[in-house]
């Protein structure tokens, strides 16, 4: 399936000119959530992990024989990925640069936790949209000192953190913890180059005066605050296909079942995953687990993040909380969401059922998602044609696909699946577009 990106780089495109792009107001008076730990509590970690009972899973030949594949699927979504990449880029040359229209460029972008997850990728996303800068500095903690080869910003050496170097830079793109963030971000936003923070933790998405921002949905203006949140994957994900349908035909309440990639606990919750495989296929056993609750390969998790009074998880009230912000959302509109970690490396999807104001018809919705910024609609049953993680990995767009109307809420209702990749929409690339959209006004002014 070729990559496409080019409904999301119309979208940058336009912001670079200037065009305004919707505004869907800050209102939120949500609770003010405690910052996110990556892992969720160690304490709660620790207990679930003594309990469980599958880490020493019996070895059987015949399994090891079987995993051979899984093992050779592992590297296959390392393979297929690069693959895209070149064939994205091989595809490029017809784009034009995404701000090239915006004259001139910054003089540094700055990434704080480069070695991360999210960091690596807000690289290779800088790299691969011909982001406006001179320059690239990169920091981190245990990669400090390591040398970072960039076809584009050349070799890069990685630097420990300090406020003085981060207020060096006209962007800073923090993919750090939420703590970390909440003391740093705050004293390099604005500054001596009124540096622009962009934040991928929990640390701000719900304070009333901080944006949170999907740039195709409430970006512009918001984007050139000194800080601005980038919101949590799940929501990034979903919002990205429940925008439109939301602006024709009014949601009324949202049902989410997610099935969430082990890379959205960093790299150490890919690499665990990873691990684990591996041992089983040679040992026949999964060690103990770290990172998760519980083990992941040949499991799903229905935690991620804490709980919290309600039942519900932090995760899942994320969901909650930040599309009531991102759109705009009067009290009325209920969502809820079930957030579940399945053992696939990378790319969220989820299952997504919603009831709206006005009736709706399958084909129109289809019809109107084939044409929203960001969006790749991949919806044919009879070819087995559906959004699957692996096929949105690597990819901008979000694929959105098993468009039917539900059975529960009749013409008002609509059931659908998404996948996209949450390191992308979820965290760098949105990240990206903020500081593009970002840098454009900056550079007009
Ligand atoms: N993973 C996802 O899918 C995802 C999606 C959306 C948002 N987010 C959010 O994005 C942030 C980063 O997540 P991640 O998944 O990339 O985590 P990660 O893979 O664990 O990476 C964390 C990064 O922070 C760096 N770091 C830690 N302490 C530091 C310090 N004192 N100074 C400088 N750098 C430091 C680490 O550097 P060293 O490893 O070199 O020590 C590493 O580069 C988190 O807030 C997360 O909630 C993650």
């Amino acid at each position: 399936m070729a990559p496409q990106q080019s409904k999301t780089n119309m979208a940058v495109a336009g912001a670079a000119l200037g065009c305004a792009a919707l505004y869907a107001g800050s209102s939120f008076a949500g609770p003010s959530a405690p910052q996110q730990s990556l892992r969720g509590s160690s304490a709660t970690i620790a207990s679930f992990a003594s309990q469980t009972p599958a880490a020493a899973s019996p070895a059987s030949a015949s399994s090891a024989a079987a995993l051979a594949p899984v093992l050779a699927g592992g590297v296959a979504v390392s393979l297929g990925l690069e693959k895209r990449r070149n064939r994205r880029n091989a595809q490029k040359s017809g784009r034009a640069a995404v701000v090239a229209c915006a004259a001139g460029k910054v003089g540094c972008v700055g990434i704080v936790g480069s070695s991360g997850a999210v960091g690596k990728e807000m690289l290779a996303c800088l790299e691969d949209r011909d982001f406006p800068t001179e320059k690239v500095r990169l920091f981190a903690k245990r990669a400090a000192g390591d040398v970072v080869e960039s076809k584009k910003f050349g070799k890069i050496t990685v630097e420990p953190f300090t406020v003085e170097a981060g207020q060096e830079c006209e962007v800073c793109l923090m993919a750090v913890s939420g703590g970390f963030s909440e003391e740093f971000s705050p004293q390099i936003a604005g500054g001596p180059l009124n540096t622009s923070v962009i934040d991928n933790s929990s640390a701000f998405r719900y304070k009333d005066d901080i944006p949170l921002v999907i740039p195709e949905i409430n970006g512009g203006e918001n984007s050139s605050a000194p800080l601005v949140a980038n919101p949590n994957c799940t929501t990034a994900i979903g919002a990205m296909a429940l925008w439109p349908i939301h602006q024709k035909y009014k949601l009324k309440k949202v049902l989410m079942c997610t099935y969430q990639a082990s890379s959205g606990a960093g790299a150490e919750g890919m690499a665990e995953l990873e691990a684990g495989v591996k041992a089983f296929a040679t040992t026949g056993k999964v060690p103990k687990p770290e990172v998760f609750a519980h083990q992941l390969p040949f499991n799903v998790i229905p935690q991620i993040d804490a709980f919290q009074e309600n039942g519900y998880t932090k995760e899942e009230m994320k969901v909650t909380w930040e599309l009531q912000k991102i759109f705009g959302l009067d009290d009325d509109v209920k969502i809820a969401c079930t957030a579940v970690r399945v053992p696939t490396l990378r790319a969220h999807s989820e299952s997504i059922t919603i009831e709206t104001e006005l009736p709706m018809d399958p084909d129109d919705v289809r019809a109107l998602l084939e044409k929203a910024e960001g969006v790749k609609v991949v919806d044919e049953p009879s070819s087995l044609s559906y959004p699957m993680p692996l096929n949105a990995t690597g990819q901008y767009d979000v694929e959105v696909g098993r468009i039917r109307q539900s059975l529960v809420f009749g013409d008002k209702g609509l059931e659908f699946f998404v996948s996209g990749d949450q390191l992308l929409r979820g965290a760098a690339l949105n990240a990206v577009i903020i500081a593009e959209q970002a840098v454009a006004k900056r550079l007009e002014a």
